[in-house]
């Protein structure tokens, strides 16, 4: 018998010769068989952007202790042009080396959105619509330390200098562990490309985990640290524990999250965590999603944790696109860089991009929203809030009068 890449090579030429046409119909499929190692995933990342040029690009954030690079693959439709409004995402996993799973997942999704691009509904509107940037790997040294098959270890876990990654970023409250790692400067850095919504993930349990992670009042366990988006952030993490078979139960690897999900420090406190970063250092909302009781598990569950995760991670990509959203200029067209967007209510202040554009999320519901521009008075308007798509408010400031004026779709009756 041949081998079945010469019987796949051999079907291959075969279409192209008979029909030409007909090899763009043979979808590739993704092979969760193995783990990808550093250079298993970089050629097919490197394959990826060759084969959708159009839609994707793969880029690296920087370089880890040991020299690897810090991998990102973005995929958008017109992948180097970004519209006007389209907001960025962003997935990071790995970041412990030895949480293996996410890793893969990572990989997966790439090849589920290039593969399944112009041909499943809600796939094409996510690339539409979306400039995803996906980070498989954080930690790619620990990865390389790491060994499948263990379950409960902390071999890889930090990075080679030997620095727990999500201790390692500046906090609000405490101290955060070690110098600043080239990893963390990496991912610090990257956060000015201005991401909406991101997600890490992790392993070892069974839970979306959402801001804070931190609290004032240091380590006590149990505390429930809010952040002033809670009601965003407990939607956020709800959207991925309910599309989870078993996330949502809440009762997986002997812990017990009602719903699935569980604010960060009362589970248990985290000073220098990057989700918390995340929030108070950019625009970007980042929950923390723990995927395996098993962190770094047989190769052979892969393709369960992937069926298991799928939805949720494309249902968690969709709400960047929820709140409100707009673009902020002068009445002679001009973006308002670094307008402060405010909700009342809600101690936590949104700015404008370098193109004047804003993405607010926010839970459905009626809010009162305050725009403002140094130089300007600030513009206030009510606004309600579905759970469908963002409500567009694009906002105008009159250079001559100093004031601002909102305009928005007209709402029917
Ligand atoms: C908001 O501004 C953008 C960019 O100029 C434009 O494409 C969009 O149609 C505007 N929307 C509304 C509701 O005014
Ligand atoms: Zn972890």
């Amino acid at each position: 018998m041949l081998p079945l890449s010469d019987v796949n090579a051999l079907v291959c030429l075969l279409s192209v010769l008979c029909c030409g046409v007909r090899s763009a119909v043979i979808s590739p499929t993704i092979d969760t068989s193995r783990y990808h190692n550093y250079n298993d995933m970089k050629a097919l990342l490197e394959t990826l952007a060759y084969n959708y040029q159009n839609l994707a690009k793969v880029y690296d954030i920087g370089t880890s202790v040991e020299g690897r690079k810090l991998y990102v693959i973005q995929i958008s439709k017109n992948v180097n042009q970004r519209d006007l409004g389209e907001p960025r995402f962003k997935f990071v996993g790995n970041m412990h080396g030895n949480e293996a799973v996410g890793r893969e997942l990572i990989l997966y999704l790439a090849q589920y959105l290039l593969y399944n691009y112009g041909k499943d509904t809600l796939v094409t509107n996510l690339v539409d619509t979306t400039d995803i940037h996906l980070l498989p790997s954080m930690n790619p040294d620990g990865f390389e330390a790491s060994f499948v098959g263990d379950c409960d270890g902390i071999q890889g876990r930090a990075n080679a200098n030997g620095l727990d990654l999500n201790r390692n970023f500046p906090d609000q409250f405490h101290p955060s562990t070690g110098a600043i790692q080239p990893e963390t400067t990496a991912i610090m850095n990257w956060l000015k490309l201005n991401f909406v919504l991101s997600a890490n993930f992790h392993g070892g349990a069974l839970v979306a985990n959402y801001p804070y992670d931190d609290s004032k009042q240091g380590y006590t366990q149990g505390f429930y640290s809010r952040s002033p988006d809670d009601a965003v952030f407990k939607e956020l993490a709800r959207t991925y524990a309910n599309a989870h078979p078993t996330m949502h139960l809440g009762n997986s690897c002997g812990d017990n999250f009602p719903g699935g999900i569980t604010n960060g420090a009362q589970w248990y406190e985290v000073a220098g965590g990057m989700q918390d970063y995340n929030y108070l250092h950019s625009n970007t909302f980042e929950i923390t999603v723990e995927q395996s009781c098993c962190k770094y598990p047989p190769a052979t569950e892969l393709n369960q944790y992937w069926q298991d995760n799928k939805n949720s991670i494309l249902d968690y990509i969709s709400k960047v696109h929820i709140g409100i959203k707009g673009v902020i200029s002068t009445t002679s067209g001009q973006a308002v860089i670094g307008a402060e967007v405010r909700v009342t209510g809600i101690d936590h202040v949104i700015t404008s991009s370098d193109k004047g554009e804003y993405w607010r999320l926010l839970t459905p519901g009626w809010y009162t929203v305050t725009f403002s521009a140094s130089g300007y008075a600030p513009v206030q308007t009510s606004v309600q809030v579905t759970s469908g798509p963002a409500t567009v408010l694009n906002v105008t400031f009159n250079p001559t009068t100093r004031v601002g004026t909102v305009t928005r779709l007209r709402s029917r009756g």
